[in-house]
């Protein structure tokens, strides 16, 4: 089965190539006084520090940031996925963008089942129907007629300049391609640009003229330059050539919703982040107010009783995320009860450190009334203290492997992020039920967390992440690196994180977050601790005392950190 091999080459080309986070030499601790940009790609950073120079605000970076990692990111920055932005104006208001891609019209519960009714799940991760309508481009156009100050044309030429002129690979990329491309070849028998006869080597000049071209539509005509006309031909046709479902009546329905954000405490900060579809910002900050009566500082930085409450709050909340989160707009998600801190600190309460409960004893909690690896995420902060936390994906690496033919883009293979049928995980191993079961028009859910927060009023944090079913844990634990632990911007993403996300029932920890002895402990007291590469790739600004950005760009990639 593809998506096996799929699967054990990736976490073989995982364990080969994630380096020891410990071991990475690029670490450094950048502060900026006007404006900051933190992304995955070092030329996605520039674009974004240009804009915030020109004048353009945090928005209008995030819109040209956006458009850029389409182009030199393409394993997770798009055109052809969607994504959620958190925003926090000078002022103190706040809001969420949610331009998650949705189920298309066509879609039923049924469709990656056989005749049996077993999941067929290839059919959820790879090729034309793993892909939900798209709504990279309608966020961003939401996004600038809200907030936007500079023309629309200048925050995609950038991304236009990269796409044909081209730009050099690093080596992680070329690496990345070479490994991918008998999939790519695959999924795309016409060709696409990133497939080339000899290998990839780092410094290649990767040029996507088709892009470049579809980019250019996009900067004269706005949304209707990919939901109409040229682009929304060459996506129908794409479905057609394989087995895909998307129409014209699809894309043009498509439309990014503004949000309530999900807000809350954590001791005297205010924590902001994505509401539903998410289950990020609900999750993030149910586990926040689980541990916040055990004193973590006191205890220690992955000390042996930090992890045990760590551990206890994440196996509950994951439990519930199974069970109560799905699309709003479809699914009547319990929010208040979820993210009552006097619900989960009673519930924490009743725990015992001593031992693991086995996540079979752990169900999702029962509310009256009320019956689911790769992704990039940027912070941005401008000279105003505007501030966006923006994560987007395609879901797995390269989506769906499909790049749409002569448009230049590659597809999501968000589908999966549905529970394709209850009791069969998802790429990351995530359940899910009726709440987040497939209908046409519904968003999946997602756990992406792009997050403010906020104290004594002010903007104090900036961060989110990519990592599948790893996000929700990784904002956890840099929030309570920076929070509990002392830790500089810097630190607070490079330092080792552990996760655990109720079942399978085991911690999987990156070389060096829990040391020998504590491990011992652990699986003496029944955890199960089970080792793997790298887990995110975190993004975090923080405003110091002084006014100025402290920041830190996840050494486990090329990212980076710019600002003026
Ligand atoms: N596709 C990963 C997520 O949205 O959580």
């Amino acid at each position: 089965m593809i998506k096996n091999f799929l699967q054990l080459s990736l976490i073989a080309f995982i364990l080969l190539s994630c380096n020891n986070p410990k071991e990475q030499q690029h670490i450094s601790t950048d502060e900026f006084e006007h404006g900051a940009v933190v992304t995955a790609h070092p030329l996605a950073s520039q674009v974004g520090v240009d804009i915030l120079k020109k004048g353009g605000n945090a928005v209008d970076a995030a819109i040209a940031v956006k458009f850029a990692l389409a182009v030199v990111y393409p394993n997770a920055g798009n055109l052809g996925g969607g994504g959620f932005m958190v925003y926090r104006d000078s002022a103190g208001n706040v809001t969420s963008l949610d331009f998650r891609e949705k189920a298309p019209g066509k879609a039923h519960k049924d469709m990656y089942l056989d005749k049996d009714g077993n999941a067929i799940t290839d059919l959820s991760l790879y090729g034309q129907l793993a892909a939900g309508v798209p709504g990279a481009v309608a966020g961003m156009e939401a996004a600038h007629k809200k907030y936007g100050t500079l023309p629309w044309k200048d925050l995609v030429q950038p991304a236009i300049d990269l796409a044909v002129g081209g730009f050099e690979i690093t080596e992680q990329q070329a690496e990345e391609f070479n490994h991918y491309k008998e999939d790519f070849i695959k999924f795309n028998p016409k060709g696409a640009a990133i497939i080339k006869e000899e290998a990839w080597k780092a410094g290649d000049l990767f040029v996507q003229k088709e892009l470049g071209g579809t980019l250019q539509r996009i900067a004269e005509q706005g949304r209707d330059g990919f939901y109409k006309g040229k682009t929304a031909d060459l996506i129908v046709a794409e479905m057609s050539s394989g087995n895909g479902i998307i129409t014209h009546q699809d894309l043009v329905d498509y439309e990014a919703v503004w949000r309530e954000p999900i807000v809350g405490n954590y001791k005297q900060y205010k924590i902001i982040s994505m509401p539903p579809p998410s289950s990020g910002g609900i999750a993030v900050l149910a586990l926040l107010q689980s541990i916040q009566n055990y004193p973590l500082a006191t205890w220690g930085f992955q000390s042996d009783s930090t992890v045990r409450a760590m551990v206890e709050a994440e196996r509950r909340v994951y439990a519930d995320r199974a069970t109560h989160l799905g699309d709003p707009d479809f699914y009547n998600v319990p929010v208040t009860h979820l993210t009552d801190a006097q619900f989960n600190q009673e519930r924490m309460s009743k725990i015992s450190l001593d031992k693991a409960t086995p996540s079979e004893q752990v169900k999702a909690a029962k509310f009256p009334g009320y019956e689911s690896e790769e992704t990039t995420h940027f912070s941005i902060v401008d000279k105003d203290r505007n501030a966006v936390s923006l994560t987007t994906t395609i879901n797995g690496s390269y989506g769906s492997l499909v790049w749409v033919h002569g448009a230049g883009f590659l597809l999501n293979n968000e589908m999966d992020d549905f529970s394709v049928k209850p009791g069969t995980p998802n790429l990351y191993g995530l359940l899910g039920g009726k709440a987040n079961a497939i209908e046409p028009g519904k968003r999946m859910l997602s756990a992406m967390s792009p997050t403010i927060v906020e104290e004594d009023g002010k903007l104090k944090m900036v961060v989110g992440t990519p990592g599948g079913s790893t996000i929700i844990t990784s904002v956890f634990q840099t929030i309570l690196n920076v929070l509990e632990f002392g830790m500089s911007a810097q630190e607070s993403v490079s330092a080792p994180r552990f996760h655990h996300q109720w079942k399978p029932d085991r911690i999987d920890v990156e070389e060096g977050a829990i040391s020998e002895s504590i491990r011992q402990n652990l699986e003496k007291d029944g955890y199960q601790i089970h080792k793997r590469g790298a887990i995110g790739r975190v993004e975090n600004i923080l405003v110091l005392p002084n006014g100025r950005l402290q920041t830190g760009a996840d050494p486990r990639g090329d990212d980076k950190a710019m600002g003026y």
